[in-house]
Protein backbone atom coordinates (compact mmCIF):
# COMPACT_ATOMS: atom_id res chain seq x y z
CA UNK A 1 0.00 0.00 0.00
CA UNK A 2 1.74 3.19 -0.89
CA UNK A 3 0.69 6.44 0.76
CA UNK A 4 0.98 10.38 -0.33
CA UNK A 5 0.17 13.29 1.29
CA UNK A 6 -1.11 15.92 -0.40
CA UNK A 7 -2.18 19.49 0.40
CA UNK A 8 -5.32 20.10 -1.41
CA UNK A 9 -8.81 22.06 -0.26
CA UNK A 10 -11.54 20.07 -0.42
CA UNK A 11 -13.39 21.66 -3.82
CA UNK A 12 -10.23 20.62 -5.61
CA UNK A 13 -10.15 16.98 -4.29
CA UNK A 14 -13.62 16.05 -5.14
CA UNK A 15 -12.34 16.59 -9.09
CA UNK A 16 -9.77 14.07 -8.89
CA UNK A 17 -9.97 10.55 -10.84
CA UNK A 18 -10.52 8.14 -7.66
CA UNK A 19 -11.82 5.29 -6.74
CA UNK A 20 -13.49 6.59 -3.73
CA UNK A 21 -12.92 9.45 -1.78
CA UNK A 22 -13.45 9.53 2.10
CA UNK A 23 -13.36 12.84 3.82
CA UNK A 24 -13.01 12.27 7.95
CA UNK A 25 -15.05 15.06 9.17
CA UNK A 26 -14.52 16.23 12.71
CA UNK A 27 -17.71 17.26 15.32
CA UNK A 28 -17.03 20.92 16.10
CA UNK A 29 -15.14 23.27 13.05
CA UNK A 30 -16.32 26.64 12.63
CA UNK A 31 -14.80 27.26 9.60
CA UNK A 32 -16.07 24.05 8.09
CA UNK A 33 -19.38 24.71 8.77
CA UNK A 34 -20.02 28.22 7.73
CA UNK A 35 -18.40 27.19 4.45
CA UNK A 36 -20.45 27.55 1.57
CA UNK A 37 -18.47 24.95 -0.28
CA UNK A 38 -21.59 22.30 -0.99
CA UNK A 39 -20.43 19.37 0.94
CA UNK A 40 -19.71 21.21 3.96
CA UNK A 41 -23.61 22.89 2.96
CA UNK A 42 -24.53 18.96 2.56
CA UNK A 43 -23.02 17.63 6.31
CA UNK A 44 -25.12 21.25 7.58
CA UNK A 45 -28.28 20.06 6.19
CA UNK A 46 -27.85 16.74 6.92
CA UNK A 47 -27.04 17.18 10.45
CA UNK A 48 -30.46 19.62 10.64
CA UNK A 49 -32.24 16.97 9.97
CA UNK A 50 -30.52 14.57 12.27
CA UNK A 51 -29.10 12.37 9.53
CA UNK A 52 -25.95 12.84 10.32
CA UNK A 53 -24.56 13.24 13.96
CA UNK A 54 -21.46 13.01 14.57
CA UNK A 55 -20.82 10.43 16.50
CA UNK A 56 -17.61 8.55 15.45
CA UNK A 57 -18.15 6.28 12.16
CA UNK A 58 -21.55 8.27 11.36
CA UNK A 59 -21.59 7.87 7.70
CA UNK A 60 -23.02 9.92 4.84
CA UNK A 61 -22.31 7.56 1.82
CA UNK A 62 -23.23 9.29 -1.64
CA UNK A 63 -23.03 8.18 -5.23
CA UNK A 64 -22.69 10.36 -8.08
CA UNK A 65 -22.78 12.99 -6.39
CA UNK A 66 -23.11 15.99 -8.66
CA UNK A 67 -19.58 18.08 -9.08
CA UNK A 68 -17.87 15.15 -7.25
CA UNK A 69 -15.73 13.20 -10.03
CA UNK A 70 -15.27 10.14 -7.91
CA UNK A 71 -19.05 7.45 -8.24
CA UNK A 72 -18.02 7.00 -4.71
CA UNK A 73 -17.94 9.63 -1.73
CA UNK A 74 -18.37 8.69 2.20
CA UNK A 75 -18.06 11.21 4.84
CA UNK A 76 -17.60 9.83 8.42
CA UNK A 77 -17.71 11.62 11.54
CA UNK A 78 -14.17 11.48 14.01
CA UNK A 79 -16.00 13.25 16.40
CA UNK A 80 -13.04 14.94 17.98
CA UNK A 81 -10.63 13.43 16.42
CA UNK A 82 -9.41 11.33 18.92
CA UNK A 83 -7.20 7.76 17.65
CA UNK A 84 -9.49 5.65 18.25
CA UNK A 85 -12.98 7.50 17.42
CA UNK A 86 -10.41 8.29 14.13
CA UNK A 87 -9.95 4.46 13.60
CA UNK A 88 -13.68 4.00 14.46
CA UNK A 89 -14.40 6.70 11.82
CA UNK A 90 -12.07 5.02 8.87
CA UNK A 91 -13.14 1.04 10.02
CA UNK A 92 -16.73 2.56 9.12
CA UNK A 93 -15.98 3.86 6.37
CA UNK A 94 -14.24 0.49 4.39
CA UNK A 95 -16.98 -1.28 5.33
CA UNK A 96 -19.36 1.05 3.81
CA UNK A 97 -16.79 0.67 0.97
CA UNK A 98 -16.83 -2.69 0.93
CA UNK A 99 -18.77 -3.56 -2.25
CA UNK A 100 -16.62 -1.25 -4.12
CA UNK A 101 -13.09 -2.25 -6.17
CA UNK A 102 -10.75 0.44 -4.99
CA UNK A 103 -7.10 0.76 -6.08
CA UNK A 104 -7.25 4.19 -5.45
CA UNK A 105 -8.28 5.90 -2.62
CA UNK A 106 -8.22 9.29 -1.55
CA UNK A 107 -8.32 10.38 2.04
CA UNK A 108 -9.30 14.38 2.68
CA UNK A 109 -9.34 15.43 6.32
CA UNK A 110 -11.24 17.91 6.38
CA UNK A 111 -9.23 19.65 9.33
CA UNK A 112 -6.19 20.49 10.51
CA UNK A 113 -4.67 17.11 11.24
CA UNK A 114 -1.78 16.38 13.81
CA UNK A 115 0.91 13.53 11.96
CA UNK A 116 -0.37 10.75 15.44
CA UNK A 117 -3.79 11.29 13.69
CA UNK A 118 -2.34 10.48 9.82
CA UNK A 119 -0.55 7.40 11.21
CA UNK A 120 -4.06 6.36 12.99
CA UNK A 121 -5.67 6.80 9.55
CA UNK A 122 -3.01 5.28 7.79
CA UNK A 123 -2.43 2.24 10.05
CA UNK A 124 -6.26 1.51 10.51
CA UNK A 125 -6.97 2.00 6.71
CA UNK A 126 -3.79 -0.84 5.84
CA UNK A 127 -5.36 -2.98 8.82
CA UNK A 128 -8.87 -2.90 7.68
CA UNK A 129 -8.21 -3.82 3.27
CA UNK A 130 -5.40 -6.58 4.50
CA UNK A 131 -7.24 -9.83 3.72
CA UNK A 132 -5.11 -13.31 3.25
CA UNK A 133 -5.31 -14.84 0.07
CA UNK A 134 -1.66 -16.63 -0.10
CA UNK A 135 -3.23 -20.82 0.22
CA UNK A 136 -6.10 -19.52 -1.75
CA UNK A 137 -6.25 -21.26 -5.56
CA UNK A 138 -6.58 -17.95 -6.72
CA UNK A 139 -4.40 -15.87 -4.59
CA UNK A 140 -4.86 -12.05 -5.09
CA UNK A 141 -2.80 -9.34 -4.59
CA UNK A 142 -4.11 -6.67 -2.40
CA UNK A 143 -6.66 -4.59 -3.99
CA UNK A 144 -6.00 -0.88 -2.38
CA UNK A 145 -2.76 0.14 -4.14
CA UNK A 146 -2.35 4.12 -3.32
CA UNK A 147 -3.60 5.88 -0.35
CA UNK A 148 -3.37 9.83 -1.07
CA UNK A 149 -4.06 11.62 2.13
CA UNK A 150 -5.02 15.30 1.84
CA UNK A 151 -5.41 18.23 3.83
CA UNK A 152 -5.75 21.91 3.62
CA UNK A 153 -2.33 22.50 4.68
CA UNK A 154 1.09 20.16 5.03
CA UNK A 155 3.72 20.73 7.49
CA UNK A 156 7.06 18.76 7.29
CA UNK A 157 5.84 16.73 10.54
CA UNK A 158 3.00 15.49 8.64
CA UNK A 159 4.93 14.26 5.81
CA UNK A 160 7.12 12.69 8.14
CA UNK A 161 4.36 10.79 9.74
CA UNK A 162 3.45 9.31 6.34
CA UNK A 163 6.97 7.90 5.51
CA UNK A 164 6.90 6.56 9.08
CA UNK A 165 3.08 4.72 8.62
CA UNK A 166 4.01 3.79 5.00
CA UNK A 167 7.33 2.15 6.13
CA UNK A 168 4.90 0.91 9.55
CA UNK A 169 2.09 -0.45 7.34
CA UNK A 170 4.70 -2.08 5.26
CA UNK A 171 5.95 -4.13 7.98
CA UNK A 172 2.68 -5.02 9.73
CA UNK A 173 1.66 -6.43 6.36
CA UNK A 174 4.71 -8.31 6.56
CA UNK A 175 4.17 -9.86 9.96
CA UNK A 176 0.31 -10.62 9.78
CA UNK A 177 1.51 -12.12 6.22
CA UNK A 178 3.70 -15.06 7.62
CA UNK A 179 1.86 -15.44 11.33
CA UNK A 180 -1.38 -16.22 9.17
CA UNK A 181 0.52 -19.00 6.48
CA UNK A 182 -0.64 -22.64 7.64
CA UNK A 183 2.51 -24.06 9.52
CA UNK A 184 3.23 -26.00 5.98
CA UNK A 185 3.25 -22.81 3.77
CA UNK A 186 6.13 -21.19 6.16
CA UNK A 187 8.18 -23.63 7.52
CA UNK A 188 11.69 -22.71 9.11
CA UNK A 189 13.44 -23.08 5.93
CA UNK A 190 10.45 -20.69 4.41
CA UNK A 191 10.86 -18.21 7.49
CA UNK A 192 14.74 -18.30 6.73
CA UNK A 193 14.23 -17.29 2.99
CA UNK A 194 11.36 -14.99 3.21
CA UNK A 195 14.09 -13.06 5.94
CA UNK A 196 17.21 -12.97 3.27
CA UNK A 197 14.67 -11.57 0.49
CA UNK A 198 13.32 -8.49 3.24
CA UNK A 199 17.18 -8.27 3.74
CA UNK A 200 17.85 -7.71 0.09
CA UNK A 201 15.48 -5.61 -0.28
CA UNK A 202 16.76 -3.96 2.16
CA UNK A 203 20.58 -4.08 1.31
CA UNK A 204 21.26 -5.24 4.66
CA UNK A 205 22.92 -8.82 5.66
CA UNK A 206 20.92 -12.52 6.75
CA UNK A 207 23.14 -15.40 7.59
CA UNK A 208 20.86 -18.48 7.95
CA UNK A 209 22.42 -21.11 9.89
CA UNK A 210 21.16 -25.22 9.95
CA UNK A 211 21.24 -27.88 12.66
CA UNK A 212 25.12 -28.62 11.57
CA UNK A 213 25.96 -24.81 12.91
CA UNK A 214 23.54 -24.66 16.00
CA UNK A 215 25.07 -27.86 17.35
CA UNK A 216 28.38 -26.28 16.57
CA UNK A 217 27.41 -23.60 18.86
CA UNK A 218 26.08 -26.01 21.66
CA UNK A 219 22.55 -24.76 22.00
CA UNK A 220 21.13 -28.11 23.51
CA UNK A 221 18.03 -26.39 24.67
CA UNK A 222 16.72 -25.24 20.85
CA UNK A 223 18.61 -28.63 19.27
CA UNK A 224 15.94 -30.28 22.21
CA UNK A 225 12.98 -28.52 20.58
CA UNK A 226 13.81 -29.41 17.02
CA UNK A 227 14.40 -32.74 17.44
CA UNK A 228 11.06 -34.31 17.09
CA UNK A 229 11.08 -32.64 13.44
CA UNK A 230 11.38 -33.72 10.09
CA UNK A 231 11.60 -29.74 9.29
CA UNK A 232 15.15 -29.03 9.71
CA UNK A 233 15.68 -26.17 12.02
CA UNK A 234 16.84 -22.99 10.90
CA UNK A 235 18.70 -20.01 13.01
CA UNK A 236 18.24 -16.85 11.07
CA UNK A 237 20.77 -13.62 11.99
CA UNK A 238 19.28 -10.52 10.50
CA UNK A 239 21.98 -7.25 10.68
CA UNK A 240 20.49 -4.00 9.95
CA UNK A 241 23.71 -1.24 10.30
CA UNK A 242 22.81 2.49 10.30
CA UNK A 243 24.79 3.74 12.36
CA UNK A 244 28.92 3.07 13.16
CA UNK A 245 29.80 -0.25 13.96
CA UNK A 246 31.12 1.76 17.34
CA UNK A 247 27.01 2.19 18.33
CA UNK A 248 25.98 -0.85 20.38
CA UNK A 249 22.85 -2.57 18.80
CA UNK A 250 19.59 -3.15 20.41
CA UNK A 251 18.86 -7.14 19.47
CA UNK A 252 15.46 -8.59 19.13
CA UNK A 253 14.94 -12.00 19.36
CA UNK A 254 12.19 -13.65 17.67
CA UNK A 255 10.08 -16.99 19.11
CA UNK A 256 9.77 -18.96 15.86
CA UNK A 257 7.88 -22.03 16.62
CA UNK A 258 6.34 -22.34 13.31
CA UNK A 259 3.55 -25.02 14.71
CA UNK A 260 3.37 -26.03 18.27
CA UNK A 261 1.78 -29.42 18.88
CA UNK A 262 3.60 -29.25 22.51
CA UNK A 263 5.78 -32.47 21.57
CA UNK A 264 5.53 -35.40 23.96
CA UNK A 265 3.67 -33.37 26.28
CA UNK A 266 0.90 -33.04 23.33
CA UNK A 267 -1.73 -30.21 23.28
CA UNK A 268 -5.79 -31.04 23.36
CA UNK A 269 -7.06 -31.11 19.79
CA UNK A 270 -9.46 -28.10 20.08
CA UNK A 271 -7.40 -24.96 18.52
CA UNK A 272 -5.24 -26.27 17.98
CA UNK A 273 -4.47 -25.16 14.43
CA UNK A 274 -3.88 -21.91 15.99
CA UNK A 275 -0.54 -23.22 17.06
CA UNK A 276 0.57 -21.98 13.54
CA UNK A 277 0.87 -18.64 14.89
CA UNK A 278 3.49 -19.61 17.23
CA UNK A 279 5.88 -17.61 15.28
CA UNK A 280 4.40 -14.53 15.45
CA UNK A 281 7.48 -13.30 17.61
CA UNK A 282 9.70 -14.06 14.80
CA UNK A 283 6.86 -12.58 11.98
CA UNK A 284 7.21 -9.35 13.86
CA UNK A 285 10.99 -8.94 14.06
CA UNK A 286 10.80 -10.03 9.88
CA UNK A 287 8.63 -6.79 9.94
CA UNK A 288 10.25 -4.60 11.74
CA UNK A 289 13.41 -5.34 8.80
CA UNK A 290 11.10 -4.48 6.56
CA UNK A 291 10.39 -1.43 8.08
CA UNK A 292 14.09 -0.48 8.90
CA UNK A 293 14.72 -1.33 5.05
CA UNK A 294 12.43 1.35 3.92
CA UNK A 295 13.17 3.94 6.75
CA UNK A 296 16.91 3.49 7.31
CA UNK A 297 17.17 5.11 10.15
CA UNK A 298 20.53 5.62 12.05
CA UNK A 299 21.18 2.88 14.43
CA UNK A 300 22.29 -0.87 14.61
CA UNK A 301 20.08 -3.86 15.16
CA UNK A 302 20.13 -7.19 15.08
CA UNK A 303 17.38 -9.57 14.51
CA UNK A 304 17.98 -13.31 16.20
CA UNK A 305 15.00 -16.00 15.23
CA UNK A 306 14.95 -19.44 16.04
CA UNK A 307 12.59 -21.48 13.83
CA UNK A 308 11.55 -25.12 14.71
CA UNK A 309 8.52 -27.04 14.51
CA UNK A 310 7.76 -28.37 18.19
CA UNK A 311 6.43 -31.76 17.29
CA UNK A 312 5.95 -35.35 18.79
CA UNK A 313 8.12 -38.30 17.37
CA UNK A 314 10.08 -41.56 17.93
CA UNK A 315 12.88 -39.15 18.56
CA UNK A 316 11.27 -36.01 20.09
CA UNK A 317 12.75 -34.96 23.66
CA UNK A 318 11.12 -36.45 26.68
CA UNK A 319 9.63 -35.30 29.82
CA UNK A 320 12.29 -35.47 32.22
CA UNK A 321 14.86 -35.27 29.84
CA UNK A 322 18.19 -33.19 31.09
CA UNK A 323 19.48 -30.86 28.26
CA UNK A 324 22.87 -28.51 28.11
CA UNK A 325 22.02 -24.81 26.81
CA UNK A 326 24.52 -22.69 25.11
CA UNK A 327 25.00 -21.08 28.42
CA UNK A 328 26.05 -24.13 29.71
CA UNK A 329 23.37 -24.33 32.70
CA UNK A 330 21.36 -27.82 32.34
CA UNK A 331 17.78 -27.77 31.91
CA UNK A 332 15.24 -30.65 33.13
CA UNK A 333 12.22 -30.49 30.41
CA UNK A 334 9.62 -31.40 32.46
CA UNK A 335 6.91 -30.32 29.90
CA UNK A 336 8.29 -30.13 26.35
CA UNK A 337 5.07 -27.81 25.37
CA UNK A 338 7.32 -25.15 27.32
CA UNK A 339 9.48 -25.19 24.60
CA UNK A 340 9.21 -21.32 23.79
CA UNK A 341 11.73 -20.55 26.40
CA UNK A 342 14.10 -23.62 25.33
CA UNK A 343 14.25 -21.85 21.78
CA UNK A 344 14.85 -18.44 23.36
CA UNK A 345 17.36 -18.82 26.52
CA UNK A 346 20.13 -20.26 23.59
CA UNK A 347 19.41 -17.36 21.62
CA UNK A 348 19.61 -14.61 24.53
CA UNK A 349 23.13 -16.71 24.83
CA UNK A 350 23.94 -15.85 21.30
CA UNK A 351 23.03 -12.46 21.92
CA UNK A 352 26.01 -11.83 24.03
CA UNK A 353 28.01 -11.39 21.11
CA UNK A 354 27.04 -8.50 19.96
CA UNK A 355 27.51 -6.23 23.31
CA UNK A 356 23.85 -4.79 23.11
CA UNK A 357 22.94 -2.12 24.32
CA UNK A 358 19.50 -3.49 24.83
CA UNK A 359 18.19 -6.96 24.02
CA UNK A 360 14.08 -7.52 23.52
CA UNK A 361 12.68 -11.50 22.94
CA UNK A 362 9.24 -11.16 21.39
CA UNK A 363 7.24 -14.68 22.25
CA UNK A 364 4.00 -16.17 21.81
CA UNK A 365 5.16 -17.89 25.50
CA UNK A 366 2.52 -18.39 27.70
CA UNK A 367 -1.60 -18.72 27.29
CA UNK A 368 -1.61 -17.65 30.72
CA UNK A 369 -0.25 -14.21 29.45
CA UNK A 370 -3.88 -14.41 27.92
CA UNK A 371 -5.29 -15.22 31.21
CA UNK A 372 -3.94 -12.25 32.71
CA UNK A 373 -3.83 -9.16 30.15
CA UNK A 374 -6.44 -10.92 27.54
CA UNK A 375 -6.00 -8.80 23.99
CA UNK A 376 -5.57 -5.73 24.84
CA UNK A 377 -2.12 -5.25 26.04
CA UNK A 378 1.60 -7.72 25.70
CA UNK A 379 2.74 -8.61 29.05
CA UNK A 380 6.44 -6.54 29.31
CA UNK A 381 8.99 -8.08 31.59
CA UNK A 382 12.21 -6.17 31.78
CA UNK A 383 15.84 -6.24 34.59
CA UNK A 384 16.07 -2.55 33.55
CA UNK A 385 13.69 0.20 34.86
CA UNK A 386 14.92 2.57 32.17
CA UNK A 387 14.50 0.03 29.12
CA UNK A 388 10.87 -1.02 30.34
CA UNK A 389 10.13 2.57 30.68
CA UNK A 390 11.09 3.71 27.35
CA UNK A 391 9.42 0.16 25.56
CA UNK A 392 5.83 1.24 27.40
CA UNK A 393 6.21 5.08 26.59
CA UNK A 394 6.66 3.10 22.62
CA UNK A 395 3.46 1.33 23.28
CA UNK A 396 1.46 4.29 24.54
CA UNK A 397 2.66 6.11 21.46
CA UNK A 398 2.00 3.94 18.92
CA UNK A 399 -1.36 2.84 20.65
CA UNK A 400 0.47 -0.97 20.33
CA UNK A 401 0.39 -0.98 24.07
CA UNK A 402 2.11 -3.17 26.95
CA UNK A 403 1.58 -3.95 30.73
CA UNK A 404 4.54 -4.44 32.94
CA UNK A 405 4.89 -7.47 34.73
CA UNK A 406 6.85 -8.57 38.33
CA UNK A 407 10.45 -10.34 38.35
CA UNK A 408 10.24 -11.05 42.33
CA UNK A 409 12.89 -13.50 42.38
CA UNK A 410 10.34 -15.87 44.69
CA UNK A 411 8.59 -16.36 41.23
CA UNK A 412 11.73 -18.60 40.70
CA UNK A 413 10.82 -20.87 43.64
CA UNK A 414 8.96 -23.66 41.38
CA UNK A 415 11.51 -23.79 38.73
CA UNK A 416 13.89 -25.52 41.18
CA UNK A 417 15.07 -29.19 39.70
CA UNK A 418 16.59 -32.14 41.53
CA UNK A 419 18.26 -32.84 38.32
CA UNK A 420 19.30 -30.20 36.50
CA UNK A 421 20.36 -26.21 37.04
CA UNK A 422 16.65 -25.14 36.43
CA UNK A 423 13.65 -26.63 35.41
CA UNK A 424 11.88 -25.60 32.28
CA UNK A 425 8.40 -25.01 33.88
CA UNK A 426 6.95 -24.43 37.09
CA UNK A 427 3.42 -24.60 38.90
CA UNK A 428 0.27 -23.19 37.29
CA UNK A 429 0.30 -20.12 39.13
CA UNK A 430 1.67 -17.00 37.36
CA UNK A 431 2.62 -19.30 34.30
CA UNK A 432 4.06 -15.93 32.32
CA UNK A 433 5.76 -14.23 35.28
CA UNK A 434 7.81 -18.16 35.92
CA UNK A 435 8.35 -18.59 32.18
CA UNK A 436 9.68 -15.08 32.26
CA UNK A 437 11.88 -15.62 35.07
CA UNK A 438 12.95 -19.02 33.30
CA UNK A 439 14.44 -16.48 30.53
CA UNK A 440 16.16 -14.27 33.27
CA UNK A 441 18.42 -16.84 33.91
CA UNK A 442 19.88 -15.95 30.37
CA UNK A 443 19.61 -12.69 30.42
CA UNK A 444 21.68 -11.52 33.20
CA UNK A 445 25.10 -9.98 31.22
CA UNK A 446 22.37 -6.93 29.54
CA UNK A 447 19.63 -4.48 29.83
CA UNK A 448 16.97 -7.02 28.57
CA UNK A 449 12.88 -7.19 28.19
CA UNK A 450 10.34 -9.76 27.41
CA UNK A 451 7.47 -9.20 25.35
CA UNK A 452 5.05 -11.79 25.81
CA UNK A 453 2.27 -11.24 22.66
CA UNK A 454 0.01 -14.71 23.24
CA UNK A 455 -2.53 -12.40 24.22
CA UNK A 456 -1.93 -9.56 21.28
CA UNK A 457 -0.45 -11.48 18.32
CA UNK A 458 -3.51 -13.04 17.09
CA UNK A 459 -7.29 -13.18 17.30
CA UNK A 460 -9.26 -15.95 17.56
CA UNK A 461 -12.59 -16.79 16.32
CA UNK A 462 -14.71 -15.99 13.54
CA UNK A 463 -12.20 -13.07 12.87
CA UNK A 464 -9.27 -14.99 13.09
CA UNK A 465 -6.13 -13.91 11.97
CA UNK A 466 -2.42 -12.15 12.81
CA UNK A 467 -2.79 -8.46 14.28
CA UNK A 468 0.71 -7.60 13.17
CA UNK A 469 1.82 -6.63 16.98
CA UNK A 470 4.25 -5.49 18.13
CA UNK A 471 5.64 -4.15 14.82
CA UNK A 472 4.42 -0.85 16.24
CA UNK A 473 5.54 -0.72 19.60
CA UNK A 474 8.78 -2.31 18.32
CA UNK A 475 9.35 0.03 15.75
CA UNK A 476 8.44 3.25 17.95
CA UNK A 477 11.06 2.04 21.03
CA UNK A 478 13.60 1.70 17.78
CA UNK A 479 13.15 5.48 16.42
CA UNK A 480 13.28 6.64 19.61
CA UNK A 481 16.43 5.10 20.41
CA UNK A 482 17.83 6.82 17.07
CA UNK A 483 16.40 9.50 18.00
CA UNK A 484 18.19 9.97 21.37
CA UNK A 485 21.41 8.69 19.99
CA UNK A 486 21.43 11.91 17.06
CA UNK A 487 20.40 14.23 19.90
CA UNK A 488 23.67 13.05 21.82
CA UNK A 489 26.14 13.31 18.60
CA UNK A 490 28.14 16.54 17.89
CA UNK A 491 25.45 18.59 15.13
CA UNK A 492 27.99 18.56 12.55
CA UNK A 493 27.63 14.72 12.39
CA UNK A 494 23.68 14.94 12.89
CA UNK A 495 21.78 13.56 9.28
N1 LIG B 1 2.77 -21.40 22.43
C1 LIG B 1 2.34 -21.73 23.73
C2 LIG B 1 1.70 -20.57 24.47
C3 LIG B 1 0.28 -20.23 24.07
C4 LIG B 1 -0.77 -21.00 24.46
C5 LIG B 1 0.03 -19.09 23.33
C6 LIG B 1 -2.07 -20.65 24.12
C7 LIG B 1 -1.26 -18.74 23.00
C8 LIG B 1 -2.31 -19.52 23.38
C9 LIG B 1 3.52 -22.19 24.59
O1 LIG B 1 4.52 -22.87 23.91
C10 LIG B 1 2.98 -23.12 25.60
O2 LIG B 1 2.52 -24.16 25.22
N2 LIG B 1 3.04 -22.74 26.86
C11 LIG B 1 2.51 -23.52 27.91
C12 LIG B 1 3.46 -23.49 29.06
C13 LIG B 1 3.15 -24.48 30.14
C14 LIG B 1 3.42 -25.87 29.63
C15 LIG B 1 4.02 -24.17 31.33
C16 LIG B 1 1.15 -22.91 28.30
O3 LIG B 1 1.02 -21.70 28.32
O4 LIG B 1 0.23 -23.70 28.55
MN1 LIG C 1 4.15 -24.94 23.74
ZN1 LIG D 1 4.73 -22.45 21.96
Amino acid sequence: MNLEIQKRALTTVIRDDLDALVVLWPAQDAELTQSKEPIAALVKSATLHGDFDHKPGALLSLYAQAGVKTRHLVIVSVADGMPAQVRTAVNAAWVALKSVKIKRLGVHAAFDVSAKILQVAATALADASYSYTHTFSQPKPRALKWVTFSTPTVNAEQRRAVVYAQALVSGVEVAKEWANRPANHATPSMLADAAKSIAKGGSFKCEVMGPKEVTKLGMGAFLAVARGSVEPLRFIVMRYNGAPSSQAPVVLVGKGITFDTGGISMKPAPEMDEMKFDMCGAASVLGVFKALGELKPALNVVGLIPATENMPDAAAVKPGDVVTSMSGQTIEILNTDAEGRLVLCDALTYAERFKPQAVIDIATLTGACVIALGGVRSGLFSNDDALAQTIQLAGEASGDTCWRMPLDEDYAEGLKSRFADVANVAGRQAGAVTAAKFLQRFASRFPWAHLDIAGTAWRSGAAKGATGRPVALLLQYLLIQAEQKSLKMPASRRV
